[in-house]
């Protein structure tokens, strides 16, 4: 059973931007993209640990800040070229709030 917590509102979030929460490994940025979809993704980039959450968003992917790698994120998945993954954890938004589980789903 997947074990929700609220974070806050949609509203919270900039639109193709991020709020961070705290997890138990570390930082997770919560990414909101242009069409209202919430991702959420560990905020640490495999490549050299660049904070995803600054990254810039497009689509459903977001760019690292440092160095460019793209991931996917629903998957959490480096784009070609480069080859790498970041956990993804669920998130779903209800009636404009948004509610996050730290279970890893990648
Ligand atoms: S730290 Fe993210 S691409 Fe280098």
């Amino acid at each position: 059973m997947t074990d929700w917590n609220e974070i806050g509102t949609l509203d919270d979030i900039p639109p193709q931007g991020a709020r961070i929460v705290e997890g138990p490994d570390g930082n997770i940025a919560v990414i909101r993209t242009e069409d209202d979809n919430v991702f959420a993704i560990h905020d640490s980039c495999p490549h050299n640990q660049g904070p995803l959450s600054q990254g810039m968003v497009f689509g459903h992917k977001v760019a690292c800040p440092l160095h460019n790698w793209t991931f996917d994120l629903s998957s959490g998945e480096a784009q070609g070229p480069d080859e790498g993954s970041v956990a993804c954890y669920p998130v779903k938004v209800k009636n404009g709030k948004v509610f996050l589980s730290i279970v890893k789903t990648a």
